[in-house]
């Protein structure tokens, strides 16, 4: 057995899911959370480059804005593959290239601190950069496995619905994104959410704990650089370079932690913004860069708040410069103070935005594209937000992906089933194949043949006789004009020539025959047979026209150690998984469990059922599911009149290749009629 498989076994199918529910559930997350904050993303993005000296490209806030919602697209459609089983391959490399991508940036980060926190899910999950690192080798390990082991996740959908699910859910984040960047973000994880009183949320308690820092002291001597601490300080004879502090510790950290309001003049009006009645703040982090289609109805918000008596001032971060040019292009008659320019962007993510406070409570934001007319009837102060727990909003935008995508994906199903019972019903064709192995001398195999062309008559499917070498010419005979087809049960892995007792695939084929049985567990076991051997017969029989009965099954041994997947895939791939997809087009497969056959032991309709869709499965991965759904599988193992109606009854189930019970008429004639 390869070492692979050897370990997959040992990670068994528990752990793979475990792999795969961790990488999607981070992926699907991560993808989402950022598409909820998309300029937060690409604020985050700028932060980066800005920290690799790429000034110009961090300041074209297009590009980082389109770079943000690739980035959520690619995320959550990731997580959505490989929690679905969509693209398998495709997925387990892009997961392993992204993952290592971020395990690199990770300990970049962890090592010269360029962020103060990676933005992997946005403002929702805030981590320090040792667990950024720590969720970047464990997400890397994780991501190994999963590509490792890429071909055992399973499908959990038709491969007619991938496409569909794959469409719908790049859509769904691509607008969702679209969405929150025009707008606000429709979760608020940030310090200034609606509801949050920001002189409460600035508090620290006085029992609250103190950050630790661990100091080092770089210093200099004969052009060498060393790092001391306080207790190994060197003497004199070293020159001091620089002091590093590096946080070991966290300590209390208030929700807001930076805000603060001052006048032009640098006078501190954090105090009474903050414990103003019904103040609007325009908030606006640079005016050179506002979005100016909105100023009418900026001032008009003014004029109104004015008429009411309610106080209207700007927040910016913007050059004296940019302040007397946005007041003299809009006429602003309002205030300006002056605020940080982060802090700004943290409290709207819109440039500008238009918030409401009540005595340093947030009460509403508003985005430049949806700001608050007012109308004669009803106040502004009056339209409240939803101030729902994030929870519950996340939930709600989970459920509006997840609601539409299970229709979707129930209508394919439902499509698909239609479909393969369509298929299965006319496409693929139905054969009961009799085996009659080394049984009757040639007066006794003609009888049979011409009792059952009498029993045999318009039959619901394919009927087959494969007989030794010696009856086939006179049997041909006796079948001709009936419903009834020939075939052999073996025949040479040579084309002819010095090979004494042997009979070629031309010779069977030259007696009227169309079909060979080849790679019975018989002749493997006691003749035999390899699967190199087997192929060169296979190669023989289409050659020569013959259709090909090809057997493969599984020892009582392997199936006690649940091996039976593996050794019938094995003995595909060994023999007929070479040939073309045209030549696959004439091979019957019959699936005969050794343990089953002349046992009295079959095989239960679930069991053969469970590995007949699964040879499907892997005809499929060789050759697509339009083969796949083409080709025919017999069951073959104490198949009987009695048995055959439930075995014939599964969808993947079409037909059997009969051994005992193809050597008596009526029993034969039975086992046909369970396809009535
Ligand atoms: P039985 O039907 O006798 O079990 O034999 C099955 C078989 O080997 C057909 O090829």
């Amino acid at each position: 057995m390869k070492k692979s498989s050897k370990d997959y076994q040992r990670l068994g199918k528990g752990g793979h899911w475990m792999i795969r529910l961790s990488l999607s559930v981070v992926f699907f997350l991560s993808g989402l959370f950022k598409a909820i904050d998309p300029k937060g993303t690409s604020y985050k993005i700028a932060e980066y480059l800005t920290s690799f000296h790429c000034y110009q490209l961090a300041d074209n806030e297009m590009l980082m804005l389109g770079t943000s919602l690739c980035l959520c697209l690619v995320e959550f459609v990731l997580g959505v593959y490989i929690l679905l089983g969509i693209r398998r391959r495709l997925a387990s490399w892009l997961c392993l290239i992204l993952s290592t991508g971020f395990a690199l940036l990770s300990l970049y980060v962890w090592i010269f601190n360029p962020v103060s926190d990676c933005g992997c899910f946005g403002d929702a999950v805030v981590l320090t950069n040792t667990q950024t690192f720590l969720k970047g080798v464990f997400l890397l390990t994780l991501a190994g496995m999963y590509f490792r082991y890429w071909n055992k996740t399973e499908s959990l959908l038709s491969d007619g619905s991938h496409w569909i699910v794959s469409l719908f859910s790049m859509c769904f984040i691509f607008l969702f994104g679209m969405l929150s960047a025009f707008y606000l973000p429709m979760v608020d994880f940030r310090p200034y959410k609606v509801g949050v009183n920001i002189l409460q949320a600035m508090e620290i308690p006085h029992d609250a704990e103190a950050p630790v820092y661990e100091s080092s002291f770089i210093l200099s001597k004969d052009g060498k650089e060393k790092r001391f601490s306080l207790e190994n300080y060197p003497d004199s004879t070293w020159t001091f370079v620089r002091a590093e502090n590096k946080l070991i510790k966290r300590g209390y950290e208030p929700l807001v932690k930076d805000f603060s309001v001052s006048d032009t003049l640098g006078n501190d009006l954090t105090d009474r913004i903050l414990t103003e009645k019904n103040l609007f703040l325009l908030v606006s982090s640079d005016f050179s860069h506002a979005d100016d289609a909105h100023i009418d109805e900026i001032n008009e918000i003014v004029d109104y708040c004015h008429s009411k008596g309610y106080e209207f001032a700007a927040l910016t971060a913007s050059s004296g410069e940019d302040i007397s040019k946005w007041q003299k292009y809009t006429g602003a008659n309002y205030p300006i103070y002056i605020s940080d320019e982060v802090v700004l962007k943290t409290m709207v993510r819109s440039n500008p935005g238009l918030m409401l406070l009540e005595k340093g409570t947030v009460m509403a934001k508003w985005s430049c594209n949806n700001l608050p007319m007012p109308e004669e009837d009803t106040d502004i102060l009056s339209l409240h937000q939803d101030t729902r727990t994030s929870f519950l909003q996340l939930l709600k935008i989970i459920l509006c992906y997840v609601i539409p995508l299970l229709f979707i994906i129930f209508v394919t199903n439902l499509q698909r089933t239609n479909k393969t019972n369509l298929n299965n019903s006319k496409m693929r064709k139905k054969i009961v194949a009799g085996n009659w192995k080394m049984n009757k001398n040639l007066q006794e195999g003609v009888a049979l043949a011409k009792e059952l062309t009498e029993v045999v008559k318009n039959p619901n499917c394919g009927v087959v006789i494969c007989t030794p070498f010696i009856h086939l010419a006179s049997v041909a005979e006796v079948i001709k004009g009936s419903a009834i087809e020939l075939g052999a049960e073996n025949c040479a892995d040579k084309a002819s020539g010095a090979y004494t007792g042997e009979v070629s695939a031309e010779m069977v084929k030259s007696t009227g025959a169309q079909y060979v049985i080849l790679g019975h567990s018989e002749r493997r076991q006691y003749y035999n047979e390899t699967p190199e051997i087997l192929k060169e017969k296979v190669q023989l029989a289409l050659a020569n026209g013959l259709k090909v009965i090809f057997c493969i099954g599984e020892t009582l041994e392997e199936r006690e150690a649940n091996k039976q997947n593996e050794v019938v895939k094995a003995e595909l791939a060994g023999s007929v998984y070479n040939l073309t997809a045209e030549e696959f087009k004439n091979i019957v497969i019959a699936y005969e469990p050794i343990w089953a056959i002349g046992t009295g032991k079959t095989a239960t309709a679930e069991q053969a059922e469970e590995i007949h869709a699964y040879i499907r499965s892997t005809i499929a991965e060789v050759y697509g599911q339009a083969v796949a759904d083409d080709t025919t599988i017999l069951y073959g193992g104490s198949c009987k009149a009695s048995n055959a109606p439930e075995l014939f009854a599964k969808p993947d189930i079409d037909g059997g290749l009969i051994g005992g019970a193809s050597l008596k008429a009526p029993d034969f004639k039975g086992i046909i009629d369970a396809w009535k």
